[in-house]
Protein backbone atom coordinates (compact mmCIF):
# COMPACT_ATOMS: atom_id res chain seq x y z
CA UNK A 1 0.00 0.00 0.00
CA UNK A 2 1.12 3.57 -0.60
CA UNK A 3 0.69 6.56 1.79
CA UNK A 4 -1.67 9.20 0.00
CA UNK A 5 0.20 12.25 -0.85
CA UNK A 6 3.22 10.72 -0.80
CA UNK A 7 5.34 9.27 -3.87
CA UNK A 8 8.25 7.98 -4.56
CA UNK A 9 10.18 10.41 -6.55
CA UNK A 10 12.94 8.27 -8.46
CA UNK A 11 15.79 9.96 -8.81
CA UNK A 12 18.91 8.57 -10.85
CA UNK A 13 22.28 10.23 -9.66
CA UNK A 14 25.31 9.92 -11.94
CA UNK A 15 27.88 7.78 -10.33
CA UNK A 16 31.00 8.84 -8.91
CA UNK A 17 34.00 9.22 -10.99
CA UNK A 18 34.65 5.63 -11.84
CA UNK A 19 38.41 4.52 -9.61
CA UNK A 20 40.69 2.41 -11.73
CA UNK A 21 43.45 -0.01 -9.99
CA UNK A 22 46.29 -0.87 -12.82
CA UNK A 23 48.37 -3.90 -11.79
CA UNK A 24 51.39 -4.55 -13.09
CA UNK A 25 54.90 -5.08 -12.49
CA UNK A 26 56.66 -3.21 -15.65
CA UNK A 27 57.05 0.22 -14.59
CA UNK A 28 56.55 1.11 -18.71
CA UNK A 29 53.00 -0.33 -18.90
CA UNK A 30 51.88 0.46 -15.77
CA UNK A 31 52.21 4.14 -16.04
CA UNK A 32 51.12 4.05 -19.67
CA UNK A 33 48.03 2.84 -18.17
CA UNK A 34 47.69 5.24 -15.70
CA UNK A 35 48.34 8.15 -18.23
CA UNK A 36 45.40 6.54 -20.71
CA UNK A 37 42.84 6.52 -17.38
CA UNK A 38 43.75 9.74 -16.36
CA UNK A 39 42.98 11.01 -19.39
CA UNK A 40 39.60 9.55 -19.64
CA UNK A 41 38.61 11.84 -16.26
CA UNK A 42 38.95 8.61 -14.19
CA UNK A 43 40.70 8.32 -10.76
CA UNK A 44 43.76 5.81 -10.86
CA UNK A 45 45.62 3.83 -8.16
CA UNK A 46 48.64 1.55 -9.23
CA UNK A 47 50.18 -1.86 -7.65
CA UNK A 48 53.11 -3.52 -8.64
CA UNK A 49 52.00 -6.81 -7.33
CA UNK A 50 48.81 -8.94 -6.33
CA UNK A 51 49.25 -8.56 -2.76
CA UNK A 52 49.58 -4.80 -3.10
CA UNK A 53 46.52 -4.84 -5.27
CA UNK A 54 43.93 -6.73 -2.58
CA UNK A 55 44.92 -4.91 -0.12
CA UNK A 56 44.11 -1.98 -2.03
CA UNK A 57 40.80 -3.58 -3.20
CA UNK A 58 40.19 -4.14 0.54
CA UNK A 59 40.66 -0.85 1.41
CA UNK A 60 38.65 1.32 -1.04
CA UNK A 61 35.98 1.01 -3.82
CA UNK A 62 37.92 0.24 -6.91
CA UNK A 63 35.60 -0.19 -10.09
CA UNK A 64 37.92 -1.69 -12.39
CA UNK A 65 41.03 -3.13 -12.26
CA UNK A 66 43.85 -3.19 -14.99
CA UNK A 67 45.82 -6.03 -14.51
CA UNK A 68 48.67 -7.72 -16.03
CA UNK A 69 47.62 -11.55 -16.42
CA UNK A 70 51.97 -12.09 -15.69
CA UNK A 71 51.66 -9.83 -12.23
CA UNK A 72 53.64 -11.27 -9.21
CA UNK A 73 52.72 -13.16 -6.90
CA UNK A 74 49.53 -14.29 -7.76
CA UNK A 75 49.39 -13.68 -11.19
CA UNK A 76 46.38 -11.78 -13.09
CA UNK A 77 44.11 -14.92 -13.14
CA UNK A 78 43.87 -16.02 -9.77
CA UNK A 79 43.53 -12.07 -9.12
CA UNK A 80 40.80 -12.34 -11.29
CA UNK A 81 39.31 -15.66 -9.12
CA UNK A 82 39.56 -13.57 -6.20
CA UNK A 83 37.83 -10.04 -7.33
CA UNK A 84 35.07 -12.03 -8.66
CA UNK A 85 34.60 -13.55 -5.40
CA UNK A 86 35.02 -11.06 -3.09
CA UNK A 87 34.10 -8.13 -5.13
CA UNK A 88 30.75 -8.87 -7.57
CA UNK A 89 30.96 -5.50 -8.71
CA UNK A 90 34.37 -4.37 -9.77
CA UNK A 91 34.66 -5.01 -13.69
CA UNK A 92 38.78 -6.18 -14.84
CA UNK A 93 40.62 -5.69 -17.92
CA UNK A 94 43.22 -8.03 -18.44
CA UNK A 95 46.26 -7.49 -20.57
CA UNK A 96 48.03 -10.51 -22.23
CA UNK A 97 50.77 -10.77 -23.65
CA UNK A 98 50.99 -11.06 -27.65
CA UNK A 99 50.54 -15.01 -28.25
CA UNK A 100 48.93 -16.15 -25.03
CA UNK A 101 44.94 -15.46 -26.74
CA UNK A 102 44.51 -18.70 -24.25
CA UNK A 103 45.09 -17.13 -21.34
CA UNK A 104 42.81 -14.09 -22.91
CA UNK A 105 39.88 -16.75 -23.25
CA UNK A 106 39.68 -17.95 -19.89
CA UNK A 107 40.27 -15.10 -18.54
CA UNK A 108 36.88 -13.91 -20.39
CA UNK A 109 35.57 -17.20 -19.44
CA UNK A 110 36.54 -16.39 -15.48
CA UNK A 111 34.54 -13.38 -15.95
CA UNK A 112 37.59 -10.56 -17.30
CA UNK A 113 34.66 -7.82 -18.70
CA UNK A 114 38.03 -7.30 -21.73
CA UNK A 115 41.14 -8.19 -22.61
CA UNK A 116 43.79 -6.13 -24.61
CA UNK A 117 46.98 -7.89 -25.87
CA UNK A 118 50.53 -6.05 -25.53
CA UNK A 119 51.66 -4.23 -26.99
CA UNK A 120 48.66 -2.10 -27.37
CA UNK A 121 47.80 0.76 -28.83
CA UNK A 122 46.61 3.81 -26.60
CA UNK A 123 43.05 4.36 -28.62
CA UNK A 124 42.34 0.43 -27.97
CA UNK A 125 42.96 0.48 -24.48
CA UNK A 126 41.12 3.73 -24.35
CA UNK A 127 38.10 2.56 -26.20
CA UNK A 128 37.56 -0.87 -24.00
CA UNK A 129 37.72 1.11 -20.76
CA UNK A 130 35.50 3.36 -21.94
CA UNK A 131 33.21 0.53 -22.69
CA UNK A 132 33.53 -1.20 -19.48
CA UNK A 133 33.00 1.96 -16.92
CA UNK A 134 29.91 2.98 -19.28
CA UNK A 135 28.46 -0.71 -18.50
CA UNK A 136 29.50 0.01 -14.71
CA UNK A 137 27.54 3.25 -14.53
CA UNK A 138 24.66 1.27 -16.51
CA UNK A 139 24.44 -1.05 -13.76
CA UNK A 140 24.67 1.47 -10.98
CA UNK A 141 22.26 3.51 -12.02
CA UNK A 142 20.13 0.18 -12.68
CA UNK A 143 21.06 -0.94 -8.73
CA UNK A 144 19.95 2.87 -7.69
CA UNK A 145 16.91 2.50 -9.32
CA UNK A 146 16.31 -0.78 -8.22
CA UNK A 147 16.81 0.66 -4.69
CA UNK A 148 14.39 3.48 -5.24
CA UNK A 149 11.59 1.33 -6.50
CA UNK A 150 12.33 -1.12 -3.06
CA UNK A 151 12.27 1.40 -0.86
CA UNK A 152 8.10 2.02 -0.07
CA UNK A 153 6.61 4.59 2.47
CA UNK A 154 4.59 2.00 3.72
CA UNK A 155 4.08 -2.05 3.57
CA UNK A 156 0.70 -3.89 4.49
CA UNK A 157 -0.42 -0.99 6.65
CA UNK A 158 2.91 -0.10 8.22
CA UNK A 159 4.19 3.35 7.29
CA UNK A 160 7.61 4.49 7.24
CA UNK A 161 10.56 5.79 4.89
CA UNK A 162 13.16 5.65 7.67
CA UNK A 163 15.99 2.99 6.21
CA UNK A 164 14.96 1.80 9.72
CA UNK A 165 11.25 0.51 8.48
CA UNK A 166 12.44 0.01 4.87
CA UNK A 167 14.59 -3.39 7.50
CA UNK A 168 11.41 -4.41 8.60
CA UNK A 169 9.52 -4.31 5.69
CA UNK A 170 11.69 -6.50 3.78
CA UNK A 171 12.39 -8.85 6.99
CA UNK A 172 8.33 -9.20 6.98
CA UNK A 173 8.49 -10.13 3.41
CA UNK A 174 11.35 -13.02 3.74
CA UNK A 175 9.69 -14.05 6.86
CA UNK A 176 6.02 -14.32 5.49
CA UNK A 177 6.87 -16.71 2.79
CA UNK A 178 8.14 -18.79 5.63
CA UNK A 179 6.48 -20.77 8.86
CA UNK A 180 8.97 -20.34 11.57
CA UNK A 181 7.86 -19.01 14.66
CA UNK A 182 8.60 -15.05 14.98
CA UNK A 183 8.96 -13.23 17.86
CA UNK A 184 8.27 -9.29 17.62
CA UNK A 185 10.02 -7.08 19.82
CA UNK A 186 9.33 -3.43 20.24
CA UNK A 187 8.19 -0.47 23.30
CA UNK A 188 4.37 -0.50 23.10
CA UNK A 189 2.61 1.64 20.31
CA UNK A 190 5.41 1.09 17.68
CA UNK A 191 3.29 -1.38 15.36
CA UNK A 192 4.09 -4.89 16.30
CA UNK A 193 0.13 -6.18 16.12
CA UNK A 194 0.46 -4.34 12.09
CA UNK A 195 3.89 -6.29 12.02
CA UNK A 196 2.32 -9.48 13.05
CA UNK A 197 -0.68 -8.43 10.69
CA UNK A 198 1.05 -7.94 7.56
CA UNK A 199 3.28 -10.89 7.82
CA UNK A 200 -0.01 -12.66 8.15
CA UNK A 201 -1.81 -10.72 4.62
CA UNK A 202 1.12 -10.63 2.75
CA UNK A 203 2.13 -14.54 2.84
CA UNK A 204 0.44 -17.41 2.09
CA UNK A 205 -2.05 -17.69 4.79
CA UNK A 206 -3.74 -14.45 3.62
CA UNK A 207 -6.88 -16.79 3.29
CA UNK A 208 -6.60 -18.61 6.05
CA UNK A 209 -7.41 -16.97 9.83
CA UNK A 210 -5.19 -14.75 11.90
CA UNK A 211 -6.12 -15.00 15.17
CA UNK A 212 -4.74 -12.36 17.85
CA UNK A 213 -4.82 -13.61 21.62
CA UNK A 214 -3.71 -11.31 24.03
CA UNK A 215 -2.29 -13.41 26.71
CA UNK A 216 -2.22 -10.28 29.09
CA UNK A 217 -5.87 -9.44 28.86
CA UNK A 218 -7.72 -13.37 29.52
CA UNK A 219 -7.94 -14.59 33.01
CA UNK A 220 -5.31 -16.78 33.83
CA UNK A 221 -7.60 -19.86 34.52
CA UNK A 222 -9.21 -19.37 31.16
CA UNK A 223 -6.10 -19.12 29.15
CA UNK A 224 -5.47 -22.85 28.39
CA UNK A 225 -9.04 -23.58 27.90
CA UNK A 226 -9.13 -20.67 25.35
CA UNK A 227 -6.21 -21.31 23.69
CA UNK A 228 -6.53 -25.57 23.70
CA UNK A 229 -10.56 -25.26 24.06
CA UNK A 230 -12.20 -27.83 25.83
CA UNK A 231 -14.36 -31.00 25.88
CA UNK A 232 -17.87 -30.82 27.46
CA UNK A 233 -18.36 -31.52 31.42
CA UNK A 234 -14.35 -30.82 31.91
CA UNK A 235 -15.25 -28.01 34.19
CA UNK A 236 -18.26 -26.92 35.79
CA UNK A 237 -20.23 -24.62 33.48
CA UNK A 238 -18.88 -26.08 30.65
CA UNK A 239 -21.77 -27.44 29.00
CA UNK A 240 -20.50 -27.71 24.77
CA UNK A 241 -17.07 -28.54 23.90
CA UNK A 242 -15.49 -25.42 22.82
CA UNK A 243 -12.43 -25.38 19.70
CA UNK A 244 -9.41 -23.53 21.07
CA UNK A 245 -7.82 -20.63 19.22
CA UNK A 246 -5.02 -22.65 18.27
CA UNK A 247 -6.83 -25.52 16.93
CA UNK A 248 -9.33 -22.79 15.16
CA UNK A 249 -6.67 -20.71 13.50
CA UNK A 250 -5.85 -23.72 10.97
CA UNK A 251 -3.44 -22.93 8.60
CA UNK A 252 -3.51 -19.25 9.46
CA UNK A 253 -1.24 -17.36 11.88
CA UNK A 254 -2.23 -17.20 15.72
CA UNK A 255 -0.84 -14.22 17.29
CA UNK A 256 0.37 -14.23 20.73
CA UNK A 257 0.20 -10.76 21.77
CA UNK A 258 2.09 -9.70 25.32
CA UNK A 259 3.43 -13.02 25.35
CA UNK A 260 5.75 -11.58 28.09
CA UNK A 261 2.57 -11.88 30.44
CA UNK A 262 1.78 -15.29 29.96
CA UNK A 263 1.71 -17.71 33.50
CA UNK A 264 4.70 -19.64 33.75
CA UNK A 265 2.72 -22.58 34.18
CA UNK A 266 1.21 -21.89 31.18
CA UNK A 267 3.99 -21.65 29.10
CA UNK A 268 5.27 -25.50 29.66
CA UNK A 269 2.05 -26.49 27.69
CA UNK A 270 2.62 -23.89 25.09
CA UNK A 271 6.12 -24.80 24.34
CA UNK A 272 5.19 -28.80 24.45
CA UNK A 273 2.00 -27.96 21.66
CA UNK A 274 4.44 -26.04 20.01
CA UNK A 275 7.07 -28.82 19.71
CA UNK A 276 4.75 -31.55 19.32
CA UNK A 277 2.79 -29.45 17.29
CA UNK A 278 -0.48 -31.28 18.96
CA UNK A 279 -2.75 -29.96 21.56
CA UNK A 280 -4.69 -31.76 24.21
CA UNK A 281 -8.64 -29.52 25.16
CA UNK A 282 -8.71 -29.59 28.64
CA UNK A 283 -10.81 -32.26 29.95
CA UNK A 284 -9.58 -34.73 26.34
CA UNK A 285 -7.92 -37.33 26.12
CA UNK A 286 -7.54 -37.15 22.38
CA UNK A 287 -4.89 -35.41 20.95
CA UNK A 288 -5.39 -32.55 18.15
CA UNK A 289 -2.47 -31.82 15.46
CA UNK A 290 -2.20 -28.47 14.80
CA UNK A 291 -0.47 -26.71 11.66
CA UNK A 292 -0.88 -22.67 12.70
CA UNK A 293 1.99 -20.74 12.61
CA UNK A 294 2.60 -18.96 15.65
CA UNK A 295 3.79 -14.68 15.99
CA UNK A 296 4.38 -13.67 19.41
CA UNK A 297 4.88 -10.12 20.45
CA UNK A 298 5.80 -8.51 23.74
CA UNK A 299 7.01 -4.95 24.97
CA UNK A 300 8.81 -6.41 27.71
CA UNK A 301 12.95 -7.64 27.55
CA UNK A 302 12.07 -10.83 27.66
CA UNK A 303 15.74 -11.91 28.03
CA UNK A 304 15.72 -10.29 31.24
CA UNK A 305 12.37 -11.90 31.75
CA UNK A 306 13.92 -15.47 31.15
CA UNK A 307 17.19 -14.25 33.84
CA UNK A 308 14.73 -13.47 36.41
CA UNK A 309 13.26 -16.73 35.61
CA UNK A 310 9.53 -15.14 34.76
CA UNK A 311 9.78 -16.86 31.35
CA UNK A 312 11.07 -20.10 30.13
CA UNK A 313 14.30 -20.51 28.16
CA UNK A 314 13.03 -23.18 26.28
CA UNK A 315 10.32 -21.31 25.01
CA UNK A 316 11.86 -18.03 24.65
CA UNK A 317 14.30 -20.05 22.48
CA UNK A 318 11.45 -21.86 20.70
CA UNK A 319 9.51 -18.42 19.99
CA UNK A 320 12.67 -16.47 19.05
CA UNK A 321 13.28 -18.28 15.48
CA UNK A 322 13.02 -14.94 13.91
CA UNK A 323 13.34 -11.62 16.11
CA UNK A 324 11.84 -8.31 14.02
CA UNK A 325 12.20 -5.16 16.52
CA UNK A 326 10.54 -2.55 15.94
CA UNK A 327 12.54 0.66 16.37
CA UNK A 328 10.83 3.38 18.85
CA UNK A 329 9.59 6.31 16.69
CA UNK A 330 12.28 8.97 18.38
CA UNK A 331 15.01 6.43 16.23
CA UNK A 332 13.08 7.48 13.40
CA UNK A 333 12.05 11.04 13.39
CA UNK A 334 12.22 10.89 9.41
CA UNK A 335 8.95 9.22 9.52
CA UNK A 336 7.15 11.43 11.73
CA UNK A 337 5.66 14.06 8.90
CA UNK A 338 4.53 11.05 6.30
CA UNK A 339 2.85 9.76 9.70
CA UNK A 340 1.13 13.23 10.49
CA UNK A 341 -0.13 13.78 7.23
CA UNK A 342 -1.10 10.35 7.09
CA UNK A 343 -3.39 10.16 10.53
CA UNK A 344 -4.25 13.79 9.61
CA UNK A 345 -5.97 12.73 6.45
CA UNK A 346 -7.30 10.08 7.91
CA UNK A 347 -9.04 12.10 11.11
CA UNK A 348 -10.63 15.19 9.07
CA UNK A 349 -12.05 12.66 6.54
CA UNK A 350 -15.52 12.70 8.65
CA UNK A 351 -15.37 16.62 8.78
CA UNK A 352 -14.69 16.76 4.96
CA UNK A 353 -12.19 19.73 5.77
CA UNK A 354 -8.66 19.58 4.38
CA UNK A 355 -5.65 20.21 6.81
CA UNK A 356 -2.56 20.66 7.13
CA UNK A 357 0.09 21.16 9.83
CA UNK A 358 1.89 24.12 10.60
CA UNK A 359 5.71 24.24 10.27
CA UNK A 360 5.55 25.26 13.89
CA UNK A 361 3.38 22.40 14.79
CA UNK A 362 5.62 19.84 12.87
CA UNK A 363 8.59 20.88 14.06
CA UNK A 364 7.07 20.60 17.78
CA UNK A 365 5.90 16.99 16.70
CA UNK A 366 9.29 16.74 15.31
CA UNK A 367 10.98 17.42 18.54
CA UNK A 368 9.36 15.29 20.91
CA UNK A 369 9.98 12.05 21.92
CA UNK A 370 6.94 10.23 21.50
CA UNK A 371 7.30 7.92 24.53
CA UNK A 372 4.20 5.67 23.06
CA UNK A 373 5.02 5.85 19.69
CA UNK A 374 2.97 5.83 16.54
CA UNK A 375 0.12 5.09 18.86
CA UNK A 376 0.55 8.23 20.71
CA UNK A 377 1.37 10.23 17.97
CA UNK A 378 -2.11 9.06 16.13
CA UNK A 379 -3.86 9.85 19.63
CA UNK A 380 -2.34 13.65 19.74
CA UNK A 381 -3.13 13.79 16.10
CA UNK A 382 -6.72 12.91 16.87
CA UNK A 383 -7.74 14.75 19.67
CA UNK A 384 -5.83 18.01 17.72
CA UNK A 385 -7.89 17.47 14.63
CA UNK A 386 -11.46 16.96 16.92
CA UNK A 387 -10.30 20.20 18.99
CA UNK A 388 -8.73 22.56 16.32
CA UNK A 389 -10.89 25.12 14.62
CA UNK A 390 -9.51 25.78 11.52
CA UNK A 391 -8.24 24.08 8.21
CA UNK A 392 -4.37 24.71 9.64
CA UNK A 393 -3.59 22.79 13.00
CA UNK A 394 -1.19 24.95 14.71
CA UNK A 395 1.41 24.41 17.80
CA UNK A 396 -1.36 25.48 20.04
CA UNK A 397 -3.75 22.32 19.00
CA UNK A 398 -1.46 20.15 20.02
CA UNK A 399 -1.25 18.56 23.25
CA UNK A 400 0.12 19.95 26.30
CA UNK A 401 2.75 17.72 27.25
CA UNK A 402 4.31 18.38 23.63
CA UNK A 403 5.20 21.71 24.78
CA UNK A 404 6.63 20.80 28.05
CA UNK A 405 8.92 18.70 26.52
CA UNK A 406 10.61 21.33 24.37
CA UNK A 407 10.60 23.39 27.32
CA UNK A 408 11.98 20.76 29.40
CA UNK A 409 14.30 20.01 26.80
CA UNK A 410 15.89 23.11 26.64
CA UNK A 411 16.43 23.99 30.53
CA UNK A 412 17.48 20.70 30.97
CA UNK A 413 20.85 22.16 29.07
CA UNK A 414 21.26 24.65 31.24
CA UNK A 415 21.22 22.88 34.10
CA UNK A 416 24.87 21.67 35.78
CA UNK A 417 24.50 17.74 35.41
CA UNK A 418 26.99 14.64 36.59
CA UNK A 419 29.30 14.31 33.16
CA UNK A 420 27.95 10.82 32.58
CA UNK A 421 24.70 12.33 32.43
CA UNK A 422 25.68 14.92 30.23
CA UNK A 423 28.08 12.28 28.12
CA UNK A 424 24.47 9.71 28.04
CA UNK A 425 22.70 12.32 26.46
CA UNK A 426 25.36 13.56 23.71
CA UNK A 427 25.53 10.13 22.78
CA UNK A 428 21.46 9.67 22.53
CA UNK A 429 21.44 12.90 20.65
CA UNK A 430 23.75 11.82 18.55
CA UNK A 431 21.85 8.25 17.80
CA UNK A 432 18.96 10.58 17.44
CA UNK A 433 20.40 13.14 14.88
CA UNK A 434 22.36 9.92 12.92
CA UNK A 435 18.94 8.25 12.60
CA UNK A 436 20.30 5.23 15.18
CA UNK A 437 22.92 4.78 12.75
CA UNK A 438 26.13 3.92 15.13
CA UNK A 439 28.93 4.55 12.86
CA UNK A 440 27.87 8.34 12.03
CA UNK A 441 26.75 8.93 15.77
CA UNK A 442 30.02 8.38 16.67
CA UNK A 443 31.75 10.31 13.96
CA UNK A 444 29.44 13.13 15.38
CA UNK A 445 30.64 12.51 18.45
CA UNK A 446 34.21 12.17 17.60
CA UNK A 447 34.87 8.81 19.20
CA UNK A 448 35.36 5.29 17.66
CA UNK A 449 32.39 2.57 17.10
CA UNK A 450 33.53 0.52 19.61
CA UNK A 451 33.72 3.16 22.36
CA UNK A 452 30.24 3.86 21.36
CA UNK A 453 29.37 0.27 21.60
CA UNK A 454 30.98 -0.03 25.02
CA UNK A 455 29.22 2.50 26.23
CA UNK A 456 25.57 2.08 24.95
CA UNK A 457 26.43 -1.37 26.99
CA UNK A 458 27.07 0.56 29.61
CA UNK A 459 24.07 2.11 29.88
CA UNK A 460 22.23 -0.69 29.33
CA UNK A 461 19.34 0.49 27.34
CA UNK A 462 17.29 -2.08 25.42
CA UNK A 463 16.49 0.32 22.41
CA UNK A 464 20.18 1.11 21.78
CA UNK A 465 21.35 -2.55 21.55
CA UNK A 466 21.80 -3.51 18.14
CA UNK A 467 19.72 -4.40 15.41
CA UNK A 468 19.15 -8.24 15.50
CA UNK A 469 18.82 -9.20 12.15
CA UNK A 470 19.39 -7.44 8.97
N1 LIG B 1 4.48 2.20 11.17
C1 LIG B 1 3.19 2.53 11.40
N2 LIG B 1 2.47 3.13 10.44
C2 LIG B 1 1.19 3.47 10.66
N3 LIG B 1 0.54 3.25 11.78
C3 LIG B 1 1.19 2.66 12.78
C4 LIG B 1 2.56 2.26 12.64
N4 LIG B 1 2.96 1.70 13.78
C5 LIG B 1 1.91 1.75 14.60
N5 LIG B 1 0.83 2.31 14.01
C6 LIG B 1 -0.48 2.54 14.62
O1 LIG B 1 -0.24 2.80 15.99
C7 LIG B 1 -1.18 2.11 16.80
C8 LIG B 1 -0.43 1.12 17.69
O2 LIG B 1 0.07 0.06 16.90
P1 LIG B 1 0.10 -1.44 17.45
O3 LIG B 1 -1.16 -1.74 18.19
O4 LIG B 1 0.48 -2.33 16.33
O5 LIG B 1 1.30 -1.27 18.48
P2 LIG B 1 1.93 -2.32 19.50
O6 LIG B 1 3.39 -2.30 19.28
O7 LIG B 1 1.23 -3.61 19.37
O8 LIG B 1 1.64 -1.64 20.89
P3 LIG B 1 1.41 -2.32 22.35
O9 LIG B 1 2.73 -2.88 22.79
O10 LIG B 1 0.98 -1.19 23.20
O11 LIG B 1 0.37 -3.37 22.16
C9 LIG B 1 -2.16 1.44 15.87
O12 LIG B 1 -3.26 2.26 15.69
C10 LIG B 1 -1.38 1.32 14.58
O13 LIG B 1 -2.25 1.35 13.48
MG1 LIG C 1 -0.04 -4.61 20.70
Amino acid sequence: MAASGTEAVITVQRPTTATVLIVDDEDTTRNLCRDVVADAGLRTRTASTTEQALEILDQSPIDLVITDLRVPQLGGLELLKRIRGTYAQTAVIVLTQYGTIESAVEATRMGAADYVTKPFHVPELRNKIDRVVRSLEIDQENRVLREQLRSRPGFGGLLGVSPKMQRVYRLIEKVSQHNYPVLILGESGTGKELVARSMHFSGPRQNRPFVPVDCSALVPTLIESELFGYVKGAFTGALHSKTGLMEAAGNGTLFLDEIGDMPIDLQAKLLRALQEREIKPVGSTERVSISTRVVAATNRDLEFAVREGQFRQDLFFRLNVVQIKLPPLRERKSDIPLLVNSFLEKFSEPTGRVRTVSEDAMAQLIAYDWPGNVRELENAIERAVALGSGPILHAGDLPSNLHYGAHDRLRQTDEVLPLEELERRAIMRALRESSGDKLAAARLLGIGKTTLYRKLKQYGSESESPAPMN
